[in-house]
């Protein structure tokens, strides 16, 4: 199972096992405090030793050379890296009040996602946020109650899986959108062309884009705090160097439309008598101020925003590692097969909670991924073969690779899916209304 969650780099939120979390620390203490790690010029650091492309495999380099606490200095941001699952659950989760706090992205910032919870500052807005997941999502119980939303979309998956099985990942981010959109926002999507599910893939995009290290002028200037954000919003667009002016307004339209439109329909559906319970009607239960209408906004983008790539990542590197170890999906349909017989309620494969503790480290919606990822998994275990396509008498071997960014996903691969037998044909055939 260690080769599945490789895959997977979710940052900040998130962390996957033998990945690497980054941690940007901008408070300036006594150099001498921090972990070794490639030495730095003073004033810039060293910028051509951060990594740009696939940075994780570098920080495994450092892991080997300093140790599984590693440090570098770029532009004025100080950046450790955790190189050992231990040491990040250690941090991250025993510590999280310690380590709660967020590198800041000026240019995620100007394009709008300053106040959603992956990259809000630790202060009082950070932990009235978490507050209100821990409420509505935090524990396994609290998220019981999605469990048959998740279960029915992942039927529907499976339905669509099998009429299209090469269009696996665009199946597997339409069913993570009706998911979580389900969830946020008590809303049903379309089968095809989802205004909501489009808006969330490209705010997603421009979320990817606009905090990618390096990539943009105002990132790496250096500062500690979102104050910058105001003083660059004043620099003109003309400005030598302030064309990420022009992208930032283009896509702060975007992300806007995507934290508002959904939370609109929401107040809507509210006022007509008509909202089915979700996370964001259950904030608005009660009468609110202005501001407190835009942070639970924010919140309930947040989960949108965090729910809708992340488990899309795992979910595909899943597909990927069934596809390049059969051993292991046998082993791991013996045991559904084996649960489904005795028809224990609440079946727990061995890894379980080994994977989702890891890939969803510090992450406020961990419970809600963490039964995402359990469902689809088991579900398409329980009715699928998932094996190396063969072409012309060729089996294709898939690439173990990924993609860079925040969230890494597995770089589109081809695998074959099919029923395991007469039996899951008929079980996925079954209606998914229950
Ligand atoms: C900075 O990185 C370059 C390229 O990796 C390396 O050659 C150089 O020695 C480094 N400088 C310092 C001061 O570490
Ligand atoms: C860092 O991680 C890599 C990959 O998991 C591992 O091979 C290496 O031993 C780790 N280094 C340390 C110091 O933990
Ligand atoms: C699915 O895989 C199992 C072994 O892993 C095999 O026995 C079975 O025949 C396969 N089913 C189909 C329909 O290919």
């Amino acid at each position: 199972m260690l080769t599945l969650t490789n895959l997977t780099w979710l940052d900040i939120c998130l962390a996957g096992v033998g990945t690497y979390l980054v941690k940007q620390v901008f408070t300036k203490k006594n150099p001498a405090l921090y972990a070794p790690g490639p030495p730095g010029w003073p004033v810039i650091g060293n910028v051509s030793d951060m990594p740009h492309i696939k940075p994780w495999l570098t920080f495994a380099e450092w892991g080997k050379k300093y140790g599984d606490i590693s440090h570098i200095k770029a532009l004025g941001q100080h950046i450790i890296v955790l190189n050992s699952s231990r040491t990040a659950m250690e941090m991250l989760d025993k510590k999280s009040s310690m380590y709660s706090d967020r590198p800041v992205f000026p240019m995620a910032d100007i394009v709008g996602w300053k106040d959603t919870l992956v990259l809000l500052p630790y202060g009082d807005h950070l932990r009235w946020n978490r507050k209100n997941f821990h409420r509505l999502v935090g524990t396994p119980t609290a998220v019981k109650v999605y469990h048959p939303i998740e279960q029915i979309e992942t039927h529907r998956f499976l339905k669509r899986v099998l009429a299209e099985p090469g269009e696996l990942m665009g199946h597997i981010r339409h069913t993570a959108g009706a998911v979580i959109l389900c969830i946020s926002y008590g809303y049903e999507v379309q089968e095809k062309n989802d205004p909501f599910v489009d808006l969330a893939d490209r705010a997603l995009v421009i979320f990817s884009k606009s905090t990618a290290p390096g990539a943009w002028m105002v990132d790496i200037i250096p500062s500690s705090s979102h104050d910058l954000t105001i003083l660059v919003a004043k620099v003109p667009e003309w400005f030598p160097g302030a064309g990420f002016k022009r992208v930032a307004r283009e896509w702060s339209l975007i992300v806007e439309e995507m934290i508002s439109a959904p939370f609109q329909f929401v107040k809507d559906q509210i006022a007509a008598g008509i909202a089915p319970k979700s996370f964001t009607s259950s904030l608005l239960e009660g009468t609110f101020s202005a501001e407190e209408q835009h942070m639970f906004k924010c919140t309930a983008a947040s989960l949108y925003g965090a729910g809708s790539d992340t488990t899309v990542s795992s979910i595909y590197a899943f597909f990927l590692a069934m596809t390049l170890f059969p051993d292991v999906q046998k082993k791991a349909q013996a045991e559904i097969d084996a649960v489904v017989r005795t028809l224990h309620r609440e079946p727990r494969l061995t890894s379980r909670r080994q994977f989702s503790d890891i890939a969803f480290l510090g992450c406020p919606g961990l419970h809600l991924a963490d039964a995402s990822v359990w469902i689809s998994t088991a579900m398409s275990l329980a009715v699928f073969n998932i094996s190396k396509v063969v072409e012309n008498g060729v089996e294709i071997t898939p690439e173990l690779d990924s993609t860079s960014g925040l969230i890494s996903h597995p770089k589109p691969y081809k695998c074959s899916i099919k029923p395991r037998s007469a039996k899951a044909l008929a079980l996925i055939k079954q209606d998914a209304n229950y």
